[in-house]
């Protein structure tokens, strides 16, 4: 009988609702899935992503960039403590900082974030809102490799979602939302069952020297 593959370990940040979050939990219930997540950390306290790591029963952890003497400190702490999880992917979900040099010097190509526009339309914090300003009649939702850019990484997966006319901001991002949460599942369920490599912005799964 062949070895069977030890599950990807994920360890997933989190800044808010955590939906995204709960769509890997649940995923990663079935061992076929491939990975599991072994922390969630978070840069605020008292958040809905927070407690469902909790209700799953997965380790968490908080650090504010409040509570550090510079920002440099905040994104050490927050790399060292990650790094303790030993992951074999970082899943930012909805994590509402960007990480630092601390954090891409010891995972880099190994950090995938969601945004919730089609890089490389509408980065940054208002992708929802910039798309329904701009009156684009298509948004979707992007998957990357974080750089030391703002959204700009290189693009493992998208999906199309259609705007509406009566869409509001908040419409329109639950629609993205609903497609952000397939898209990350069955995007990280492929990175740790196949493995990936990353050249240039070139991101494949599978083939040998995959990242994983
Ligand atoms: C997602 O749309 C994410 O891309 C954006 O914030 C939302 C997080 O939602 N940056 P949730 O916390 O996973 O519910």
């Amino acid at each position: 009988m062949g070895r069977v593959p030890a599950p990807a370990r994920l360890v997933v940040l989190v800044s808010g609702s955590g939906t995204n979050l709960q769509a890997l939990l649940d995923a990663c219930q079935d061992p076929a899935y491939g990975a599991r997540v072994v922390a969630v950390g978070a840069d605020r306290d008292d958040i809905e992503g927070l407690a469902r790591a909790d209700r799953a029963g997965v380790p968490t952890f908080v650090k504010r960039v409040q509570d550090f003497s510079t920002r440099e400190h905040w994104d050490r702490a927050m790399a060292e403590t990650v790094a303790a999880f030993e992951p074999d992917l970082v899943v930012l979900a909805g994590f509402m900082k960007l990480v630092g040099q601390e954090f891409h010097d010891r995972f880099g190509g190994r950090v995938v974030n969601t945004h919730p526009a089609l890089s490389p339309s509408f980065p940054g914090m208002r992708g929802p809102a910039d798309a329904l300003e701009y009156g684009v009649k298509i948004t979707g939702c992007t998957l990357f490799v974080v750089d030391d850019g703002v959204d700009t990484g290189p693009i493992v997966a998208q999906r199309a979602v259609e705007v509406a006319d009566d869409d509001t901001v908040e419409s329109l991002h639950e629609r993205i939302k609903g497609a952000e949460r397939g898209m990350l599942v069955e995007t990280v369920g492929r990175m740790a069952r196949e493995g990936y490599t990353v050249e240039g912005r070139a991101v494949r799964f599978g083939g040998a020297g995959s990242s994983r």
